[in-house]
């Protein structure tokens, strides 16, 4: 069981660190090795996805991450930019499909900022398209042209997608349902992009081939406005790569945090690359204080969907419902009468556990 860790910038090193943790405290073996990804490997070798990296994540059976940008880098140019090492390393494995599953810990019910009613027993899959859509279509840029009888700074980006990349997600999300409660609600803008048209087409097309599961659209606006008024309605959601970004970070705070929110991005194979949802966090970076629950839990997921450890997977989970049920509490997830807790104590709490 070979895993690539990839601690990357901000809070990505300490948050890594409390799941390299907890991975070394289960009874199994597992070969680690480190390497740069993002602005750190920008910083050693001009590259935000350097060969070095690129030969041990396509060796690995799974790559664990942290979190990578910061605005040291936002200014770079593109291509020398840690996002571009993510999308890089993304594409060149072919993890197509990202799976943020939003599941409220009743512990948090009254972390999250909607009323505890709407989001007790929240348990709803996103599944993401995570290899195309405008993130990775040409042509783009940002260039002079003559527009409107002007010439004028020009910036564009294209949104495309093949049915077979549509096809496949929509599969992913399909067979995700059927183990669970057999929902799949497909979210597009079919209504002004042809592209999400498409999507909507071949969304049914797939639904014909589960007639088990059923399948629902949804006008991605409107499904912003209904995560925050009744997420339990649903089960599975699946969508493209932008969308998918931004439903999921809204579905984060469903949960309490966005320091909450694992995500494993598979492959055919499910070979997977394994990190939190969120960013490196600049502004509470090297302070100790953020979240590793997120990091912990995709720890989890990689031994669920890589390794084939089910029960290993649950014992991790378990013991992360029991931290939150003895009151430990890093600063995002904070109530008054509960213990406020750093990273690493947060992460002797889940070995404790363990
Ligand atoms: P962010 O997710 O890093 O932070 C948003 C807010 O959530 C901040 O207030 C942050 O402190 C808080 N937060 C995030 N994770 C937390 C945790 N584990 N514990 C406690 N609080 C947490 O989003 P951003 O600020 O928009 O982006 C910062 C940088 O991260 C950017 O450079 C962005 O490109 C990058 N980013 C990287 C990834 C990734 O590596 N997968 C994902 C998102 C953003
Ligand atoms: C995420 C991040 C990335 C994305 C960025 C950092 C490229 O926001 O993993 O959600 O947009 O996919
Ligand atoms: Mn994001």
């Amino acid at each position: 069981m070979k895993i690539c860790v990839l601690p990357g910038d901000g809070i990505g090193p300490e948050i890594t660190a409390e799941a390299v943790r907890v991975l070394n405290a289960l009874d199994l073996k597992f070969e680690m090795e480190e390497a740069l990804l993002g602005g750190c490997a920008v910083d050693a070798t001009g590259n935000p996805y350097p060969e070095a990296t690129q030969k041990l994540a396509q060796a690995a059976d799974a790559v664990l991450l942290g979190a990578v940008g910061g605005p040291k880098w936002d200014s770079y140019p593109r291509e020398q930019r840690p996002e571009r090492g993510l999308l890089g390393i993304r594409k060149q494995l072919g993890l197509f499909a990202n799976l943020r599953p939003a599941i409220l810990y009743p512990e948090l019910a009254n972390a999250s900022t909607l009323k505890p009613e709407v989001v007790a027993g929240l348990d709803i899959l996103i599944v993401r398209e995570l290899t195309g859509d405008i993130y990775f279509g040409q042509p783009r840029g940002i260039e002079m042209r003559d527009v409107d009888g002007k010439h004028q700074r020009f910036g564009f980006n294209t949104m495309h997608y093949t049915e077979s990349e549509i096809r496949r997600i929509l599969r992913v999300a399909f067979d995700a349902a059927k183990k669970r409660n057999k929902r799949v609600c497909s979210v597009d803008k079919m209504n002004v992009l042809e592209c999400t048209q498409l999507w909507r087409d071949v969304a049914i097309e797939v639904g014909a081939e589960y007639p088990d599961v059923e399948l629902s659209h949804m006008l991605v606006d409107n499904a912003a406005m209904q995560l925050v008024k009744n997420p339990k309605q649903f089960d599975v959601m699946v969508t493209g790569n932008m969308f998918g970004d931004i439903l999921s970070d809204e579905a984060s705070m469903l949960t309490g945090s966005i320091g909450m929110l694992p995500s494993a991005s598979l492959d055919e194979n499910n070979k997977g690359l394994y990190e939190p949802s969120h960013g490196s966090a600049p502004d509470i970076a090297g302070k100790g204080v953020a979240n590793p629950l997120a990091t912990i839990l995709s720890a989890a997921m990689m031994l669920r969907y890589t390794f084939n450890q089910e029960a290993v997977a649950q014992r991790i989970e378990g013991a992360v419902k029991k931290v939150l049920a003895q009151g430990f509490r890093t600063g995002d997830i904070y109530e008054s009468g509960m213990k406020r807790v750093g990273t690493r104590e947060m992460g002797d709490a889940v070995l404790a556990v363990l």
